[in-house]
């Protein structure tokens, strides 16, 4: 199991979890060199450069491996979420798509508008929102698939649509109604407007920040805040959201060092969104994490940055393996989940669509779980792999239906 631990909890024989993704804002003092600590004097030394908190692997005995270990974890959260009807996931993938599009367009617009000094347009913002609202009530999955495998080229943008569609698929699962998504969604989408008040140079800086520049990066929700707040026409769910995405749950987050129970429940899920996102997107400088991976990570962080049972139904909502991973099942050949199960997180519904050479084949759709249920001695999902290590592009097997 993974542990995010205190740099003095460090003993040598402890393993350092690679952690090479773009969460710096998230945790600045974060130590990321992966390996086995040798010595106090080491633990020392990585205190001296400033380093608080490293993640390490803590072993768990009887543990038999990290999906087994997030499985344990998430039968113990009886949150199975409430039986909904679905449209297919073939059927609202295009839809799914076209929202992604819309919704890219219109951030690139009120992130223009705000660096003009323009309002920006709430109603549109809404109305944009209602698309992805309206796929993650009808097919969730379609959304979170999109969310790890679009690329677009601009992480910015990029990232405020995934953490605006992670966050209403979150809220989905919670049982939330249509208004408390759209909310949701337009609080998502527009986390991080206060970035356009921090110096370019900083938000685009990739060494590590001194103090003085994560200073500035500090008040970027209170930025967003102001900027947001002028306007009559925003709720304040929304402002009070944007104002608290980057607080934990301990009180050792910014700008206010509000413990849980003081921020607001749309500020707290959009930050599990946000790191759920950072972690899992990659950069032109830096390699994504799996999403299981990412997941376990984030387990490791409860107590710390989430509140345990919080995290524990996020988790419960994506899946042990999210929609969009790759897999790789035990006949050797590969998969793409394209919906999770939160009542048997193992056995997804997946999409077999590469051989073991890992070349495109027909493919075929399984559930593992009414396979599971039949009795059938059949496939099982062994590891997850990464895509982007074979330099493949997953996105074109979203929309073939054979
Ligand atoms: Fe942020």
């Amino acid at each position: 199991m993974i542990k995010k631990l205190p740099i003095e909890a460090l003993r040598p024989g402890m393993s350092i979890v690679k952690l090479s993704s773009d969460v710096w804002e998230h945790m600045p003092n974060l130590y990321t060199q992966p390996g086995i600590i040798r010595s106090g004097d080491e633990v020392r030394q990585i205190k001296e450069r400033g380093f608080e908190h490293a993640f390490v692997e803590v072993e768990v005995p009887g543990e038999l491996s990290l999906e087994k270990g997030l499985d344990a974890i998430l039968a113990q959260c009886d949150h199975a979420g409430p039986a909904k009807f679905r449209v297919p996931f073939e059927q609202e993938i295009e839809a799914a798509f076209m929202a992604y599009e819309n919704a890219m367009l219109h951030v690139r617009r009120i992130v223009s508008d705000v660096k003009l000094g323009r309002a920006v347009d709430y109603d549109a913002s809404m109305a944009t929102i209602d698309s992805i609202v309206e796929t993650a009530v009808r097919n969730p999955n379609t959304l979170v698939c999109l969310s790890k495998l679009s690329r677009y080229d601009d992480y910015t943008y990029t990232h405020c649509i995934n953490v605006a569609a992670i966050s209403v698929v979150f809220g989905e699962f919670l049982g939330l109604g249509k208004k408390q998504l759209q909310l949701l969604g337009v609080a998502g989408m527009m986390h991080d407007l206060g970035k356009i008040a921090v110096p370019e140079n900083i938000i685009n800086k990739r060494a590590r920040l001194n103090e003085a520049e994560f200073d500035q990066i500090r008040h970027h929700p209170q930025y967003g805040c102001d900027i947001l707040g002028k306007q009559l026409s925003i709720p304040g769910e929304i402002i009070d959201a944007v104002r608290d995405h980057h607080e934990k749950y301990n009180g050792s987050g910014y700008p206010n060092g509000l413990k849980s129970n003081e921020t607001s429940p749309m500020g707290r899920i959009i930050s599990l969104a946000d790191v759920y996102d950072a972690l899992t997107s990659d950069r032109a400088y830096k390699d994504a994490i799996l999403p299981n991976r990412a997941l376990a990570l984030m387990y490791g962080m409860r107590e710390q940055d989430f509140d345990p049972l919080e995290v524990q139904i996020f988790i419960k909502s994506l899946g042990i393996f999210p929609a969009g991973s790759l897999v790789r099942l035990n006949t050797g050949f590969h998969a793409l989940v394209y919906e999770s199960n939160p009542m048997h997180p193992l056995l997804p519904k997946v999409k077999i669509i590469l051989d073991k050479d890992l070349r495109p084949i027909q493919s075929e759709t399984v559930d593992l779980a009414t396979q599971w249920h039949a009795g059938k001695d059949g496939l099982e999902i062994v590891e997850c792999v990464d895509p982007g290590a074979y330099r493949l592009n997953l996105k074109p097997f979203l929309r073939k239906r054979r």
